[in-house]
């Protein structure tokens, strides 16, 4: 009767200490994270490099729950049969990287992963409206992508408003996802507003307890989805 399963929370791992990232997976894994949210930079699209492929192996090693990849990269095109290959579950490129989104799409529905559309703070949700129909799911990007620990930015909020109505229009009930300075403070109100995957890094690995603040998360989380129903 309730919508409360479709929310899931993501923690970050690229505000995990790299020196044990094992430990950092099962601790989160321990507060019932629901998907690993896994962010690969190039120092291109965004000015920092991260994560790699030989670490999402590693991580696909240890972790039992799916791998949701956010590429930060340019020509995702080019990457998109590897990190499937890896074992990634889900698979987001971002707009602004990819002339061609619409193919992109579909190569990775093709490899048997989810396909994700990721959008910068810049970026209006109307961009989305020539793949509504390839598109399982929306990154909002409610921080400028690169890096952890950056504060929220106010106007992401109506963002998600924005793209679940989109896509509510066309029919399609991929779920919209936020991204970036997201804890227990707003996470009750990006849920409300149609967020259902939370993606946090700080507010998860910046704790001494991960594992607690994985579930105090989705314990916000669920506070908004109560706020939905209602409103
Ligand atoms: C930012 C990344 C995020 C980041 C979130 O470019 O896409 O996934 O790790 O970190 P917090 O939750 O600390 O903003
Ligand atoms: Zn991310």
């Amino acid at each position: 009767m309730t919508a409360a399963p479709n929310i899931r929370i993501a923690p970050s791992i690229l505000a995990a200490d790299f020196a044990s990232l094992g430990d950092a997976v099962h601790s989160v894994e321990q507060g019932d994270a629901d998907l690993l949210h896994v962010d690969v930079m190039d120092g291109r699209f965004v000015p920092n490099i991260s994560i790699g492929l030989p670490v999402m192996e590693a991580l696909e090693r240890v972790a039992t729950v799916p791998l949701d990849v956010h590429l930060m990269v340019v020509e995702p095109e080019r990457h998109l049969e590897s990190f499937v290959a890896a074992g990634a579950a889900m698979v987001s490129v971002h707009q602004e990287a990819a002339p061609h989104l619409h193919r992109n799409l579909s190569t990775i529905r093709a490899l048997g992963a989810a396909a994700g559309v990721a959008i910068n703070p810049g970026t209006p949700a109307a961009v989305l409206e020539g793949v509504v129909d390839a598109v399982d799911y929306v990154l909002v990007m409610s921080v400028n992508p690169g890096a952890a620990g950056q504060p929220f930015i106010p106007p992401s909020m109506s963002k998600v408003r924005a793209v679940r109505t989109l896509l509510d229009r066309a029919g399609n009930r991929a779920p919209v996802a936020i991204d970036g300075g997201i804890g227990p403070a707003n996470a009750a109100e990006v849920v409300a507003a149609g967020a259902e995957i939370l993606v946090a890094g700080s507010s998860i690995f910046g704790t001494a307890d991960p594992a607690a603040a994985t579930r105090r998360l989705r314990d916000r989380a669920l506070a908004g989805m109560t706020t939905a129903e209602n409103a």
